[in-house]
């Protein structure tokens, strides 16, 4: 299995972690945790869907390496991310008999990574956690990072910690149950990578995209591994989000108003927020003189190549009027003293953030959008 799997290090001190890409990593996941357990107990945490699917291997590897465990399972969904079944969650794992030293393993997507990094990072006051990823955008986003957390009924992700985990394994084999949509979501995040910092890795993209859609093996591979390895550095150099870590919020101020709009469901995936807010912040740079109208194009033709949303009229929200969007943005986490902060593109592989968008062009642009 080695020579397939490959190695990357989020170096972040005494807290620094190995992200492991590759297929088949699930059976050994027991192996690989061996090395960092202080006791030989682990409690994975996992979504009804992903267990039906992933479980019973993880269990097996586990129990091959000696490591006694148990599971907790919670309904899939961004619903299962609040504070009441975060409760749940707590009592249920705490009713197991954990201590310090005992291993929490999250087993699913973005939802059962942030719920479990959370508990781990209060439980106990902290024990350590492993994420395995089960979606493309939590293989090439949210399990690395050490963001944390769940949502608060005046908004997402507003309860959380930043607390990393001691192990990403990526099991690129895994993917292949995943729903189309979802893998598409997740895709959306390799993309902004490109956009944001790596101009080689986008032009890599629109020529071979599909075949990382179609989950070839050495495509789906070269696509993780660069998310991964670009996530890791940005986040070793920021970890808490002071600097270059804010550029990994692009198309996400427009994407978190879209989503708020549509409610966090199934309506619009986060990924799909994400791409079309990518589309947005792009145009709206456009708008101002500020980024090449063609570099637009381009970002736009690649996810509407990819079937991924592009206007708001794909979402239905045609027509919207701008300022409910405006107001949804105003109250994002991200805005400092009432001021709307935007991440745009300069050019493909250049992103910057303006610290303070003007509303009155923001909100003609939105109308504008909107009609289109
Ligand atoms: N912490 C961070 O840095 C960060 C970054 C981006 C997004 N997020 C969060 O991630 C969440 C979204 O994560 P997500 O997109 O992974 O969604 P998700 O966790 O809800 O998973 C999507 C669906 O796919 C199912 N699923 C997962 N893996 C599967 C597989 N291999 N086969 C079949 N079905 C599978 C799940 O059961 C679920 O129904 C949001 O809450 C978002 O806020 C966090």
């Amino acid at each position: 299995m080695t020579e397939t799997i490959e190695r990357l290090r989020v170096e972040l001190g005494d807290r620094a972690y190995d992200i492991l890409v590759g297929p088949g990593l699930i059976e050994h996941a027991g192996r690989e945790m061996l090395p960092l357990l202080r006791r030989r107990q682990a409690v994975v945490v996992s979504d009804e869907i992903v267990a039906g699917h992933y479980l019973a291997p993880l269990r097996d590897g586990l129990s091959a390496a000696g490591i006694a465990h148990h599971a907790v399972l919670v309904p899939p969904g961004e619903e299962t991310k609040d504070l009441h079944h975060f409760g749940r969650l707590a009592e249920d794992i705490l009713a197991i008999g954990i201590e310090r030293g005992t291993m929490l393993v999250a087993l699913g997507g973005g939802v059962v990574g942030d719920l479990t990094g959370f508990a781990a990072a209060t439980l106990l006051r902290g024990i350590d956690f492993v994420q395995i990823p089960t979606t493309l955008l939590a293989q090439v986003d949210s399990s690395v990072g050490g963001k944390t957390g769940i949502n608060a009924p005046t908004g997402k992700n507003l309860i959380g910690a930043f607390y990393q985990p001691r192990l990403v394994l990526a099991d690129t084999s895994v993917l292949g149950s995943l729903p189309r949509r979802e893998l598409l979501a997740g895709y959306a995040e390799i993309v902004k990578y490109g956009l944001i910092r790596d101009p080689e890795f986008f032009a890599w993209l629109e020529a071979e995209g599909h075949r990382v859609c179609a989950l070839e093996p050495e495509a789906l591979r070269r696509a993780v591994l660069t998310s991964c390895a670009m996530k890791a550095e940005i986040v070793a150099g920021d970890e808490r989000e002071e600097g270059d870590r804010a550029l990994l919020n692009f198309g996400h101020t427009f994407g978190h108003a879209l989503e708020t709009e549509t409610g966090f469901g199934a309506r619009l995936l986060h990924g799909e927020a994400v791409a079309l807010g990518m589309v947005l912040a792009t145009d709206f740079a456009a708008k101002l003189g500020l980024a090449d109208a063609g570099e637009a194009l381009r970002v736009r033709r690649h996810l509407v190549d990819c079937g991924l949303p592009t206007r708001l009229a794909d979402i239905g929200l045609a027509g919207i009027p701008a300022d409910r969007l405006l107001g949804h943005m105003s109250k994002d986490k991200k805005v400092r003293d009432g001021r709307i902060a935007l991440i745009l593109l300069r050019r493909i592989g250049e992103a910057f953030v303006m610290k303070d968008a003007p509303v009155e062009k923001l909100r003609h642009f939105i109308a504008t959008a909107a009609a289109s």
